[in-house]
């Protein structure tokens, strides 16, 4: 193989990568996506436990489509007071507590 065509082949599995993460959303351990969009699109916001208790952020208040959780957190609605405690692994593409959620603690 020629030097062209190794450049070649770099940059088609390069090419295919990138495509196969935009099917496959993933979230990097310790802490927690969301996504404004259902089906994990959209813009992406994280939080780590380090963070301790974070408002999400304006555009994802009461509008996270879909999240994805490499650790423990629990979400908050403040008015009325609301939960949702979730697990490290956990996940939905199509997230009702998104519709209500205010921030994310460590635990509820
Ligand atoms: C999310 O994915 C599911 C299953 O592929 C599909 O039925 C649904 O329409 C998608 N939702 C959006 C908002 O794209």
């Amino acid at each position: 193989m020629n030097f062209k065509s190794i450049i070649i082949v770099l940059t088609v599995v390069f090419f295919a990568y990138s495509l196969a993460d935009d099917q496959n959303p993933s979230c990097q351990n310790g802490f927690i996506c969301f996504w404004v969009g259902q089906n994990y699109t959209g813009d992406q916001w994280r939080w780590t436990p380090r963070m301790n208790y974070r408002d999400v952020p304006r555009q994802f208040h009461n509008n996270v489509g879909s999240y994805m959780a490499k650790t423990n957190a629990c979400f908050k609605n403040w008015i009325p007071y609301l939960t949702f405690e979730c697990n490290d692994g956990d996940s939905s593409d199509s997230f009702t507590f998104g519709k209500v959620i205010d921030g994310v603690s460590q635990e509820c």
